[in-house]
């Protein structure tokens, strides 16, 4: 069962960003991630099917529904409505913040830069999304960025995937990865299930440290 967003995301210790085309594919597309070992999903705003996709998975008890590219605080209304617990935008939107705070939703904001570190911690918040991660420099650059910012946590995003989130989850600053390696949209569009259970399985092993 879910309790809290950001215990479930760092005890999941990997977050798929989904984006689905056909919101019809959702109850399918949640159970292969859920038979994969998988608690938590991000479904992104970048297709039309995003509310009605987060409305269908929300039903499960057994998994945590966010939103993701949330760019507008129209979206974030959207996803709240949907029954989204939790929100997560590409960059740092003051107006996308404001309006996640205003409505008790916990957000996670893009940041890949100090600055943008500060603005989220001057925003009150302690847990980013490090966007995109292996593009910024990757995992010495999520630890350059953590040893100022004691407090911060990370979900680095972008070219993570099996072969390199372990050197990601070994950081103590970060808190989970996300990325689509697992759910790629051609398994989306071709129903695949088996397929993308088959692949979180396997980040879901690769995210436990050997022993
Ligand atoms: C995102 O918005 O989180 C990225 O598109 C995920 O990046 P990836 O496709 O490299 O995993």
């Amino acid at each position: 069962q879910i309790v809290g967003v950001t215990e479930t995301i760092a005890a999941t210790r990997i977050l798929p960003v989904v984006v689905l085309e056909d919101a019809a594919s959702a109850p399918a597309l949640a159970a292969a991630l859920t038979e994969g070992g998988l608690r938590a999903i991000e479904v992104t705003f970048r297709t039309a099917a995003a509310a009605e996709a987060i409305r269908l998975m929300a039903e499960r008890p057994d998994l945590l529904v966010g939103a993701g590219t949330v760019l507008t605080p129209a979206q974030v209304d959207q996803a709240a409505d949907a029954g989204a617990r939790f929100v997560v935008s590409p960059g740092f939107s003051p107006a996308v913040v404001r309006h996640c705070q205003q409505r008790g939703l916990p957000v996670f904001p893009g940041a890949a830069t100090a600055t943008e570190i500060q603005m989220a911690l001057d925003a009150g918040l302690e847990t980013v999304k490090f966007f995109p991660a292996e593009q910024l420099g990757g995992v010495g650059m999520v630890k350059a960025l953590a040893a100022p910012f004691r407090s911060v946590r990370f979900i680095p995003t972008g070219g993570v995937n099996t072969g390199n989130l372990g050197d990601y989850l070994a950081l103590p600053a970060v808190l989970a990865v996300g990325g689509t390696w697992m759910v790629a949209p051609a398994l989306l569009a071709e129903g695949r299930w088996d397929e993308v259970t088959r692949l979180t399985t396997a980040a879901v092993r690769a995210s436990r440290p050997a022993g």
